[in-house]
């Protein structure tokens, strides 16, 4: 008997809905090839739920992705939608997604494919071979510390506040994520945080290396952040698994993203103890080419192997859909994000086509 799973799918906005429908085509193929029925649902999330119903995360939204076994997002945000109050904005309902499903540990593998290493920025020799993990704390952090907001000083004047802050149990839990991570790779994780200035990344490295004893075949290293930045442009294949708080994993996650030629090529899953993960291209929402048939559907479709892999337990499945990606892009495939002389250039739904067929063909 087929095996079945309930799949949300968050297509938010931008190019968001262009990139989910190749990512859904796939899977219909894996449905086919693996004996798998999934059972979509689609719900609102970002600046569409706010334009439907007024507000980022509609409660029905959020109910929906709990009763699911996985949750497909594509992007959120544009301009549209930017000078609405933090609380309101498109952002809000993915942190509130995030939050409210408990989802701490988010995954972002960095790896350059060989078929995009002339797409990069950087030189050959310094991206070839790279393939790095970013284990990035979702839930926690800056992001969401108390207090926040925008306040009025006695004088009148205005003050943002944000507030970073990481209790032991948070720093733990991220930190175990890491550990075991690192050992189904090469066993060297490195710690970022900028100890030499703030008491919250002082607790964190302090509790990081009390756990390594949990883990002595595990290297661990300790960098600051700014010195991270500076390393994953000078010598990335240093790092194998990075480990670190919400927003310089924000931050880094970028950073690693463009070794590999383009962040449209990046995946990521973010996962909790119980509530189905949540599975989302690294980019965002790309509103100044949405509609127009020109956005890089591969992260998506990455996304969607890690969901097969992490969420669904289908190793196989997500095997097959990874090679198919190397296959067509194998094969010359490429969106404009990643062409090179020589290469083919495609729109979004005709790279979806190029990759069914590989696909079907395998
Ligand atoms: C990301 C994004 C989000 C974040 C935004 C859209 C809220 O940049 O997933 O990296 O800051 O986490
Ligand atoms: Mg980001």
């Amino acid at each position: 008997m087929a095996q079945k799973y309930r799949i949300t799918l968050l297509p938010g906005d931008g190019i968001g809905p262009e990139i989910i429908a190749v990512a859904v085509d796939v899977l219909k193929v894996v449905g086919q090839k693996f004996d798998i029925q999934f059972e979509f649902q689609e719900a609102l999330i970002g600046g569409s739920a706010i334009d439907a119903t007024g507000e980022p995360l509609p409660k029905d939204s959020l109910e929906i992705c709990r009763n699911s076994d996985a949750v497909l997002l594509a992007a959120i945000g544009g301009y549209k939608w930017d000078s609405l109050p933090s609380h309101l904005r498109p952002e809000a309902g993915l942190l509130g997604l995030r939050s409210q499903l408990g989802l701490f540990a988010n995954l972002r593998p960095a790896t350059i494919l060989p078929q995009l290493i002339d797409a990069s920025s950087l030189k050959r020799e310094v991206v070839e071979g790279v393939d790095i993990l970013v284990v990035r704390e979702l839930t926690g952090g800056i992001y969401f510390g108390q207090p926040k907001g925008i306040f009025t000083t006695e004088t009148g004047e205005k003050r943002g506040v944000n507030t970073m802050a990481y209790t032991e149990s948070e720093i733990d839990r991220i930190g175990r994520v890491a550990f075991e991570a690192s050992r189904k790779r090469n066993r060297k994780l490195c710690s970022v945080d900028k100890a030499n200035v703030l008491e919250v990344s002082q607790l964190w490295r302090s509790h990081i290396t009390q756990l390594a004893q949990e883990y002595p075949d595990v290297e661990l290293t300790h960098m600051y952040v700014d010195n991270a930045a500076m390393q994953l442009l000078r010598a990335p294949k240093q790092f194998d698994t990075i480990v670190t708080g919400n927003l310089f994993g924000d931050i880094l996650s970028d950073a690693a993203a463009m070794l590999t030629g383009s962040i449209g090529m990046l995946p990521s899953a973010s996962l909790g103890s119980s509530n189905p993960g949540v599975f989302e291209p690294v980019h965002g929402s790309a509103p100044d080419i949405a509609g127009q048939d020109k956005a890089n559907p591969l992260a998506q479709v990455l996304s969607a192997a890690m969901m097969l892999r992490y969420g669904l337990n289908q190793s196989a499945a997500a095997d097959y859909v990874e090679k198919g990606v190397l296959q067509v892009l194998q094969r010359g495939a490429r969106t404009g994000d990643i062409i090179s002389p020589g290469m083919n250039l495609l729109g979004c739904r005709a790279m979806g086509a190029a990759l069914i067929q590989v696909l079907e063909e395998e």
